[in-house]
């Protein structure tokens, strides 16, 4: 797969030190809100001042009443835990049953980006970070991101249904400087990507492993903890070291039918 510019008005164009440019309240509304009128974005400062810490059945009950008019979308009994982080709600979707849990951070950020889907009962552990830096992310219904995991999107990150992504796993669409401009990285005008990065259907990925840009997972493949994997890798195979090389290839069915499966661990 050949290195390629992120698409015009995507990573390319976009630098989040220049989003705040104009005061510091302009600096602070771009960074959390971007383009969300004024009137909810005084609603969201009034509900994350009085319910983000506070604890207790009251505290959850309150987030799940009021939480969910920040959102573009959001569907029934979404649980929001204490401290969760929320930027840019207004391009975000939450399927039914969604749990975010204590300290996760969902960041939507971008200028012309469609933001963050996450389907039904898709559970994001404590501490555990998903943004986007002007890129798109879908994760699938029932899929779960363990605690202090790491998902990004310059570009175009989707995981499939029934995923596991363990604790401190990074996977990342786009996040690339390019290594052949003279340029000082932390000043060039945004990061290159390989391409999309897709993660298939009840994909499982070990502790601590790095699925980097453009490396797509066919459905089942499992990364081994503290994997990096740098490339594509085919359907129901077990991949692991740095850089990952596949160990073996599982013989199975396809996945049972979602009411089939076990929880995650
Ligand atoms: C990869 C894994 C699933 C085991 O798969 P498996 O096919 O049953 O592997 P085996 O234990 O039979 O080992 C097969 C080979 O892979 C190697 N291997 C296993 N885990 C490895 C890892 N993390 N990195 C590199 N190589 C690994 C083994 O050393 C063995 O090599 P050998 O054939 O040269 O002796 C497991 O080791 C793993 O990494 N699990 C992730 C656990 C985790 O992160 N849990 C978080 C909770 S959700």
């Amino acid at each position: 797969m050949s290195r390629k510019e992120a698409p015009a008005g995507t990573s390319a164009e976009f630098k989040v030190k220049e989003l705040g440019k104009g005061g510091a309240w302009q600096a602070y509304r771009s960074l959390m809100y971007g383009d969300m009128p004024l009137w909810k974005v005084l609603w969201a400062e009034c509900l994350f001042f009085f319910l983000s810490h506070l604890g207790g059945p009251l505290g959850l009950m309150l987030r799940m009443k009021l939480y969910p008019s920040l959102f573009r979308h959001c569907g029934r009994k979404v649980v929001f835990g204490r401290g969760v982080l929320i930027r840019h709600p207004h391009k975000i979707d939450l399927g039914d049953g969604v749990v975010l849990d204590e300290g996760a951070t969902v960041d939507a950020k971008g200028v012309s980006n469609h933001g963050i889907t996450l389907g039904e009962k898709v559970y994001v552990g404590r501490q555990s970070t998903l943004y986007c830096k002007n890129g798109d992310m879908r994760v699938g219904a029932r899929s779960s991101v363990s605690a202090h995991a790491i998902l990004f999107s310059s570009n175009d990150l989707e995981l499939g249904e029934d995923c596991v992504v363990a604790s401190f796993a990074y996977i990342l669409s786009g996040g690339e400087y390019d290594v052949n401009d003279p340029t000082p990285f932390a000043l060039q005008k945004g990061t290159c990507t390989k391409g999309p990065t897709r993660l298939g259907r009840s994909v499982w990925v070990g502790t601590g492993a790095k699925v980097l840009d453009g490396a797509s997972l066919g459905d089942r493949v499992v990364v081994a903890a503290g994997a990096v994997v740098t490339k594509p890798q085919l359907a129901r195979a077990i991949v692991g070291g740095v850089p990952a090389k596949v160990l073996r290839v599982v013989d199975l069915p396809a996945p049972p039918p979602p009411s089939e499966n076990a929880p995650p661990c």
